[in-house]
């Protein structure tokens, strides 16, 4: 895909990953909408990145709130070429402490708000004369369980699953589907404190916004469905 001139849906603009995969799109010459709860922070990222930047403050567990925007939005005329589903958080602890809206809230944003949204957008694809493409932001933790992320894994593990479907479900409709298996990326992800929580051997965030962007320049009947990153060496320098 040339990226000049399409449009975009970013979630979880406001942060991290989603900062870098915005500024990349932006210049590369893609409107971007922004979404996120936090409209003071996409509104400051509009200030840094222009225009093309568009803030939209949404909570992707909001299904209603979505539908709304998306209608508003878009039509048959003016649909996205491009969805990345990238909104999504963590808590961590041995299942026996794990409370119930832990649970829920982890279930809600990074599954159920992949649905809710992906859900309204596709028939939009569908109508768009070009090749569009869906990119969801799983985890190495939506391929590998481990102790005290049980919960974690459970929404990246299923985000897996409706990826791959949905990869084998729309590509006769010129749709790609994507799904991003990252290792540990320094950013907020681990606590607000960046400084404390994160360290150099981390993957640096531009650095997977720069695979987002390979993936989504890929000739239009190469499709790289899944693509795991990693830190070579994941150890923080501090305590080798
Ligand atoms: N960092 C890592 O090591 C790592 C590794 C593998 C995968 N990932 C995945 O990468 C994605 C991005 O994480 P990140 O590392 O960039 O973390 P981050 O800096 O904490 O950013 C998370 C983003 O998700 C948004 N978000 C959370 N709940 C939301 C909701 N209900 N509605 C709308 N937006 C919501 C946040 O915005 P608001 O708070 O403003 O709503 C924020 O923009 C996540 O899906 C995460 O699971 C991260």
């Amino acid at each position: 895909m040339n990226l000049s001139n399409k449009t975009a849906i970013v979630t979880g603009a406001s942060s991290g990953i989603g900062i870098s995969f915005s500024e990349k799109l932006v210049q590369k010459g893609t409107k971007v909408y922004g979404l996120a709860r936090r409209l003071n922070k996409l509104k400051e990222i509009q200030r840094e990145l222009g225009e093309l930047f568009i803030p939209v403050e949404m909570d992707i567990t909001k299904a209603a709130d979505i539908e709304k925007w998306i209608k508003s939005q878009f039509n048959d005329s003016h649909t996205p070429d491009i969805l990345i589903n990238n909104a999504g958080l963590g808590t961590f602890g041995n299942v026996d402490d794990l409370s119930i809206d832990d649970w829920d809230i982890m279930i809600n944003t990074n599954l159920n708000g992949v649905f809710y949204i992906t859900k309204h957008v596709v028939p939009l694809m569908k109508q768009n004369p070009n090749h569009c493409h869906i990119i969801n932001i799983s985890s190495v933790a939506g391929l590998l369980g481990n102790p005290q992320i049980s919960a974690y894994n459970a929404t990246k593990f299923g985000l897996r699953g409706f990826s791959e479907a949905l990869f084998k479900e729309l590509r006769y409709d010129k749709i790609k589907v994507s799904t991003m298996f990252p290792g540990s990326i320094a950013t907020h992800f681990f606590g607000d404190d960046k400084e404390a929580s994160t360290h150099p051997n981390m993957m640096q965030p531009g650095d997977v916004a720069n695979t987002l962007i390979h993936l989504l320049e890929t000739p239009d009947n190469l499709l790289i469905n899944e693509i795991t990153l990693r830190p070579l060496n994941p150890k923080n320098p501090d305590s080798q």
